[in-house]
């Protein structure tokens, strides 16, 4: 589908899509199995500029639009879902905040190594009794000096083992609610921080999740990453480019899902002749190519929306709420086509559909998307 690229644009999907056929699906399957980080992989994609992709050069990114970096995600999600949000949450979880919002000493200290890939970031806003209902945090930060001392849990963190630096979001004036919490960068290995075991997923299972401790963790006051009070206004203004972001690794999903179903479609032969001889094949694949499509434009129009400098957080719920529903579809379709061999690891549809379900879940589920379009067009009204 062309929705007029430039050419720029067009050469850093060929470049990511070159960069994931050779060195990402190779292992993908391996990976998945053994449940192993992409030590290496991740490696690469820092220096190749993959990890901080819409980051200005003068912080060492790749000054790239959000077009490119959707485009990107797509090609890198379609090889390996979980490279994907390793590299999703990088990018328009951590490193987006922390150019569009950080003061100065954190931009200055945090954030070329991070762009660079040279440092992994994680984003630290959900705790056991604090997931869809956000502004329920109980993770305390209290001011002693020059420092914040940090006390609580977080769950369910993206890269939660791997990463190097944290954006934790913690309530600095209980009084106050929402508008009392604030982001803290904290760096891994600063006492009194922990992380919990290593979670066995459904999917995703190369990338690591797991949940983090706070036990009297002291951090420098300098390490608040925006003004006090704006740390929940930080984590929805963000997770709206995250949503973008998980909009495309489910595309990535859906568009391996319908080449591995046409492929197979024209292979497979029953009752004399290709199955995709079969009408009851075609109107699937046919089905599929449409929600696709349709999930793209809507993608698209909002990563094309926050280039512009629009408001696009109805439309980010909108891309993930839609893609996300269309990938899971599509690795159930790519399964039934597959017959008994999609249910077996050998033929990775059956991954399609482990790795898409979580795209439903993470960074608002898609009861939260629904609540989020809604609200917006209330209040356009
Ligand atoms: N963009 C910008 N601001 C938003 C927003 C959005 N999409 N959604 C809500 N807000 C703002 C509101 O404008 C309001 O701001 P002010 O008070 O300053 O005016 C504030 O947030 C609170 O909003 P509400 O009053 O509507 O509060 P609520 O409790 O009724 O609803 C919510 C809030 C929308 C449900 C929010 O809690 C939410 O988005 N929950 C889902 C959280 C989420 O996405 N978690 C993902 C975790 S991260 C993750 O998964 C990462 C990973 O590792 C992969």
């Amino acid at each position: 589908m062309n929705f007029d690229f430039t050419e720029e644009q067009l050469m850093i999907q060929e470049s990511a899509r070159d960069f994931a056929q050779s060195e990402i699906v190779p292992t993908a399957v391996e990976r998945d199995i053994n449940a192993e980080f992409p030590h290496a992989i991740i490696k690469k994609l820092g220096e190749l500029g993959f990890l901080g992709m819409m980051v200005p050069p003068e912080y060492g990114g790749a000054g790239l639009d959000t077009l490119s970096y959707v485009l990107a995600m797509i090609e890198i999600s379609k090889a390996d879902a979980s490279v994907g949000v390793i590299m999703s949450v990088n990018n328009s979880l951590v490193c987006y905040g922390l150019e569009k919002y950080g003061t100065d000493f954190i931009k200055q200290n945090y954030l070329t190594p991070l762009a660079k890939g040279e440092k992994l970031g994680a984003f630290a806003l959900s705790e056991p009794e604090a997931g869809s209902d956000a502004t329920k945090q109980k993770t305390t930060a209290d001011k002693d000096g020059d420092f914040y001392i940090l006390n609580g849990m977080k769950n369910w963190i993206t890269n939660g083992i791997n990463a190097d630096y944290f954006l934790v979001m913690a309530t600095t004036d209980k009084s106050k609610g929402h508008h009392g919490i604030s982001t803290f960068l904290v760096e891994k290995g600063t006492p009194g921080f922990g992380h919990g075991k290593k979670e066995d997923k459904l999917g995703i299972r190369s990338s690591d999740t797991c949940s983090l401790t706070f036990d009297n963790c002291r951090v420098p006051k300098e390490n608040m990453v925006w003004e006090e009070g704006k740390g929940f206004n930080f984590a929805m203004n963000t997770l709206n480019g995250g949503r973008i972001g998980i909009a495309a690794q489910a595309l990535g999903i859906a568009e391996a899902s319908l080449e591995a179903s046409v492929k197979y479609s024209k292979e497979r032969k029953a009752f004399g002749s290709t199955i995709s001889g079969f009408q009851a094949i075609q109107f699937k694949l046919a089905d599929m190519a449409v929600k696709l499509d349709a999930a793209k434009l809507l993608t698209f129009h909002a990563a094309a929306a926050k280039d512009a400098g629009k408001k696009y957080y109805k439309e980010a719920a909108m891309a993930k709420l839609y893609s996300s529903k269309i990938a899971v579809d599509c690795a159930l379709d790519a399964i039934q086509i597959h017959g008994g061999y999609g249910y077996v690891r050998e033929y990775l549809v059956e991954r399609f559909l482990r790795d898409a379900k979580i795209t439903e879940i993470y960074e608002g589920t898609s009861e939260i998307q629904r609540m989020v379009i809604a609200r917006a067009l209330l209040d356009e009204k």
